[in-house]
């Protein structure tokens, strides 16, 4: 399946149960100052979930736009180091406002990722908050998940806050194993190797953080999950990294024509280039140029980082290192309209 229909079969899963699909956010937050840029499906929904506005539809899915380069979430350096981190990526996410909550949201998440994908059970891995005793129930009651494969975590991963202040809660994620050796999988390794790949975070938001840190109740339980369309499609795909999807694909060949050399041989700067090209037309197409202070400094540091790596490619020789982003920017815009 191409990225295209793994984005498609999604939202139409999920509007066969009843949700209604909205369009992505910008990537520049409107009216929000505790965020640089949308790091999360949810940004968009921070008032229905803080009970200041009543919701169109109590059940919406999307696909949105992601930056992660500031702030609480900032995956910047992880970039290249694997094959599974970006600053841009696009977040799949299904939303209950007030309405459904674990066990559905658990159910649906289960039946997607096993019968509608056919993802390999033996490869999965479930995570939930240490004190969340109805979320581990409801994965032992409501899938046929083997038992071995629920793990208890900490705040630190299984508590989710989109900033410092704001909407948030307890969360269970699911995990894929990606690696070579399937008899050697170890609940440890969940959330502590590159061979365990998170692909799905179901948070059932109950909580708003204040700015002195405490934690207060919201009047209402709501459902924010977010999937990653990027690993999701490689694992689908049966791809060892994102950059191997067909969602990078034309951009890697691009690459190679105009700096006549191969991926094979610069796997890690092709993979800066790709992902920060991709951050780079996104938050300009939204609005974001570069400048010398906050959203557009954030872009200028990503720019200058990117050029740092086109360097290691030994462009000088060629006439197309000075006008590299000129080449590829089209493409990515491309890209952006498909
Ligand atoms: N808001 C949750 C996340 O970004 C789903 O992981």
């Amino acid at each position: 399946m191409n990225s295209k229909k793994i984005r498609q079969s999604f939202i139409k899963f999920f509007e066969n149960k009843k949700h209604h699909k909205v369009a992505s956010a910008p990537v520049l937050p409107y009216d929000d100052k505790s965020l640089l840029f949308t790091n999360a499906g949810m940004n968009q929904f921070k008032s229905i979930f803080l009970d200041l506005e009543k919701p169109k539809y109590i059940r919406v899915v999307n696909s949105q736009k992601c930056i992660r380069v500031s702030g609480k979430h900032n995956d910047l350096e992880e970039v290249g180091r694997d094959g599974f981190h970006h600053t841009f990526f696009e977040m799949l996410g299904n939303w209950s406002f007030g309405d459904y909550y674990k066990k559905e949201a658990i159910q649906w998440a289960w039946e997607l990722f096993t019968e509608v994908w056919k993802l390999d059970k033996s490869r999965l891995w479930v995570t939930v908050f240490k004190d969340d005793d109805e979320a581990y129930n409801l994965w032992e009651k409501e899938t046929d998940i083997d038992k071995s494969r629920i793990i208890k975590c900490g705040k630190k991963d299984n508590f989710w806050e989109m900033a410092e202040t704001g909407p948030c809660g307890p969360c269970s994620e699911i995990h894929y194993y990606v690696g070579d050796d399937l008899e050697n999988q170890n609940a440890k390794h969940v959330n502590n190797s590159s061979d365990y790949w998170e692909l799905w975070n179901l948070v059932f938001i109950q909580n708003n953080r204040l700015k002195d840190g405490t934690l207060e109740d919201l009047p209402n339980k709501h459902v924010d999950t977010g999937a990653g369309l990027e690993r999701i499609c490689s694992v689908l795909q049966g791809k060892n990294s994102n950059y191997e999807t067909d969602l990078f694909s034309e951009t890697i060949s691009d690459l190679e024509k105009i700096s006549k050399t191969k991926y094979i041989d610069n796997e890690v700067t092709y993979n800066v280039i790709c992902d920060h090209i991709r951050m780079l037309s996104f938050a300009i197409a939204d609005g974001v140029l570069p400048s010398n202070e906050g959203r557009g400094y954030v872009v200028r540091r990503v720019l200058r980082r990117a050029s740092k790596f086109v360097m290691n490619l030994d462009f000088k020789r060629n006439q197309y290192y000075i006008n590299w982003s000129n080449q590829l920017f089209p493409q990515c815009l491309t890209l952006i309209l498909n």
